[in-house]
Order: structure tokens, then sequence, then C-alpha cells
């Protein structure tokens, strides 16, 4: 058996299928991300996580997969290394989600705003059509450059306006002087939560 699957095998997760919660897990994982499908662990001592889908969510695993290998060789994105029926094991990406940035005050540029536009064209030119591009699916590295993850649903076909949105409120509003560039949590759990039942005015 992969040391992977291993490991992806020794967290037990326990509750709802769609939204669980883990008892236990191998000492060489540490959480760092929970997202609407997946817990994320770095692998302690290597530079790769593991990503292990939720009961509800295992199928996406191939899916994501499958994306990955379309991807590869574009450095805006980490490479696929091993895939298994319920796990994915990714490059670690140092950095900030943007979602991090504005919590925390970590400015964000334009020139990282540009980087994602050029990160999101090569992966249309790969025949992807990518979606579900929002705060915490995009990191900021140390060295200033731009990664971008959880990219299971770039063979969608309906269109997604999320990153569209976000780059009208970087103009409009974040790069206001007076626009407070560190928001609290709540603030910012509030706005994505209007945003997604479409209760936010037109802006
Ligand atoms: N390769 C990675 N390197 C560093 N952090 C990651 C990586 N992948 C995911 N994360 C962290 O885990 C969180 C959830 O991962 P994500 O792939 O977005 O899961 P989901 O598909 O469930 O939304 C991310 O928002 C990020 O904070
Ligand atoms: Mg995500």
């Amino acid at each position: 058996m992969s040391a992977y699957r291993e490991l992806a095998d020794s967290v037990r997760m326990t509750g709802k299928g769609s939204c669980p919660w883990f008892g236990e897990k191998d000492d060489k994982l540490e959480l760092i991300g929970k997202g609407r499908s997946a817990y994320v662990f770095k692998i302690l001592s290597t530079e790769k996580v593991l990503k292990v889908f939720f009961p509800d969510f295992t199928h996406i695993a191939k899916e994501e997969a499958a994306i990955y290998h379309d991807l590869e060789g574009l450095e805006f994105f980490p490479t696929l290394y091993e895939a298994g029926s319920n796990y994915l094991v990714l490059d670690y990406i140092e950095g900030y989600t943007l979602f991090e940035c504005l919590q925390q005050g970590i400015p964000v540029s334009e020139q990282n705003m540009n980087e994602v536009d050029q990160a999101l064209d090569l992966a249309r030119k790969k025949g992807l059509n990518p979606s579900d591009i929002h705060l915490r699916n995009i990191i900021i590295t140390p060295h200033g450059g731009i990664k971008i993850i959880d990219v299971a649903r770039y063979r969608q076909t309906k269109q997604c306006t999320q990153w569209d949105d976000l780059k009208r409120a970087f103009y409009r509003f974040y790069r206001k002087p007076y626009f407070p560039k560190r928001l609290p949590i709540f603030i910012l759990n509030t706005i994505a939560a209007l945003y997604k039942r479409k209760w936010l005015p037109e802006f």
C-alpha cells in the first residue's frame, strides 16, 4: 500500500458526510486548512500536502486529479504527486490566502491581481473553464507571487463570475485610500455569505 494511502486512511472522519470532523490522524499530518469538501494537512518534514475529501465528496478526488493533469507544467498551480480514491498529494504552498491577507492587513497589489488573470488565461488555453475562484483559493507566496489551488470545478460548463466580481471589488473599493486594508473575520464571512446568497447590491 502506498505511504500516502496509509496517511489518508489514518484520518478518521465522523459525523455528517458533508461536514464531518476528524478524531484521529497520523502524527506526520498537521491540519492547515478546511474547505467545503476536504481537510488539508501538511505532511510534516516534506513540502507536500494531503487533501482528504469528506465522505460525501470523495468523487471529487478523481475529477480534481484529472484537472491537475491538464494544468501540468503551469507554475501558478501546485504539482500533483499522487491521487487516490479519496485523497490528493500536492505541493505545499507557503504563504497567505487572499482571505488571510484581508484578515491580517497584508497588502494585495494590482500585480497580484494581474498574475491571477494570467494564470486563469493559461488554464483556459488548456481547454478549462476556471471556476470557484475566491479569496480562500488564491495564495500570495513569500516571494510575492501567486498560486491558485482547488481546481475541482474547472471543467464545469456554467460560467462563474466570482473572479470578475472580486476584481471589480478590488478596483472599486479595496484600492481606494479610505478603504480599510484589514477587516475582521466576521465581516469577511458576512460579505461572503451575502454574496453567496446573491443578497449584495449590484456594485
Ligand atoms: N497546496 C496547498 N498548500 C497550502 N495550503 C493549502 C493547499 N491546498 C489547500 N490549502 C489550504 O486548505 C484550504 C482548503 O483547501 P481546498 O483545496 O480549497 O479545499 P476545498 O476543495 O474543500 O475547498 C485552503 O483554503 C487553503 O487554506
Ligand atoms: Mg477551496
